[in-house]
């Protein structure tokens, strides 16, 4: 099968059967595709689409590129969390030993930055040490020290999303049910996981910008999973502003470590103890809802989920006295204020845009081989619906190269809107759909 027909065949609206799909993942992870035409065809699939059966294969292919774990030495049911993407976002790093705490077994396999979303390997990375890049063996031994692990795809598991994830990254081809679906699912079902709680992002900074659109990808997601022996179950959640205040790797990084402390913004607070408490449901290690949330709070409350954070960094080389001693993580030296121009409220920071500036300061990738600053970021001082005077510091710009600030300048003029009354703001967690409410869905 020729790379450049498959390609025509998308490009003109064309179906791909099994066959083809499995050559273009097959061309992608062993090279005998170029990277062009690999790109070529992630453009067609954006723009063209594919049908439910076209994602459900490009899963199985993606999944069929390395192994599937088998974790039944761990007992019980292993889970994880994965976000459709998001800015300000570092949920996992807080959830995941939360759910540890509690006694449950979380292998979780993220990715990096994609788009203008910030990635869980990229934050993680900003901590000195800290490898996310473990043999299968390390991973184990992780898991069985601390009952959880925090990785990135490998050579063994998921290489072909690791692959078509890099390209995607700086190819805009990233918004895209099939892709997004079959991207996250191949490391879920890859990694040998019972149940999968998925944050599927709605709003101006997601790549859902409607929830009509995040429910049909809620859907897929589930159905796909759930067909693969994977129980899962999604929660909507609102992405038109930052979720919490620091975006940027070692940033978030310390906002994780603060929250894990109990002193993180509370709807970071909110959306990371509501997911945790899915796992524990989806796990069965609890009676029902009310004792999962429970049994986080009192993992929060207790710091029983930091130790756990802690445990972690060190079982996979990092530098656990960052937890107490922020200094030790890398953060720019030199500060900017975004200043409000005029008296008002704060009425709209955008998401994306703010997303964009980030990657604009050296956050993220605008090419594969990029070296990403771990210590640039933003910190939002005045949230929405803030009053704020003129002058008021609405923004907290961290990065020592002046030519990025002045690309991120442009971005943040756009994102920030200061009005004359606070907007009406949307709850941080939208709707909840299990596997009957994915079934009710057409199409
Ligand atoms: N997360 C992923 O792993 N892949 C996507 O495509 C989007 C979010």
């Amino acid at each position: 099968m020729r790379a450049v027909d498959l390609i025509r065949q998308k490009r003109d609206g064309g179906a791909l059967d099994a066959g083809a799909i499995k050559a273009f993942v097959d061309g992608a992870t062993d090279g005998s595709w170029p990277d062009y035409q690999v790109s070529a065809l992630l453009m067609a699939i954006v723009l063209r689409g594919m049908s439910l059966d076209e994602a459900i294969a490009l899963t199985e292919a993606m999944v069929g590129s390395g192994q599937r774990l088998d974790l039944s030495e761990f007992g019980g049911t292993p889970v994880d969390k994965h976000s459709t993407g998001g800015v300000g976002d570092q949920t996992s790093l807080i959830l995941a030993p939360l759910a540890a705490a509690c006694g449950v077994v979380v292998p979780m396999m993220s990715g990096r930055g994609l788009g203008h979303t910030g990635g869980t390997l990229d934050k993680l990375e900003a901590i000195p040490g800290f490898r996310t890049n473990l043999t299968l063996a390390e991973m184990r031994r992780v898991l069985r020290q601390t009952g959880c692990v925090l990785i990135g795809q490998t050579d063994e598991i998921a290489p072909a999303d690791r692959k078509l994830y890099a390209l995607r990254d700086v190819t805009a081809t990233v918004e895209s049910r099939p892709l997004i679906c079959a991207s996250i699912l191949s490391k879920k079902i890859a990694e040998g996981i019972g149940g999968l709680v998925l944050d599927v992002k709605v709003g101006r900074g997601a790549f859902m910008k409607t929830r009509d659109d995040a429910r049909a990808l809620a859907s897929w997601l589930i159905r796909i999973a759930e067909g693969n022996g994977v129980r899962t179950e999604a929660l909507l959640t609102s992405m038109d502003a930052p979720l919490g205040r620091a975006v940027g790797n070692a940033s978030e990084v310390i906002e994780a470590i603060e929250t894990l402390k109990g002193q993180g913004p509370k709807d970071l607070e909110e959306l990371s103890v509501a997911l945790a408490a899915r796992l524990l449901i989806l796990a069965g290690t609890a009676k029902d809802d009310a004792d999962a949330e429970r049994q986080v709070r009192d993992a929060l409350t207790s710091g029983a989920g930091l130790e756990k954070f802690r445990d972690v960094i060190l079982a996979q080389g990092g530098d656990p006295r960052v937890v107490d001693d922020y200094a030790r993580m890398p953060i720019a030296d030199t500060e900017i204020i975004w200043p409000a121009d005029r008296d008002g409220v704060v009425a709209n920071l955008d998401a994306e845009l703010i997303g964009r500036a980030t990657v604009a300061l050296g956050a993220g990738r605008d090419r594969t081989d990029a070296a990403i600053d771990p210590g640039v970021g933003i910190h939002v001082e005045a949230t929405v619906g803030t009053p704020v005077k003129r002058g008021d510091a609405v923004l907290r710009l961290r990065c020592d190269d002046r030519q990025r600030v002045a690309a991120a300048r442009d971005l943040l003029a756009e994102a920030i809107v200061i009005g004359d009354t606070a907007p009406a703001l949307s709850p941080v967690i939208v709707e909840r759909m299990d596997v009957a409410a994915a079934m009710r869905m057409e199409g």
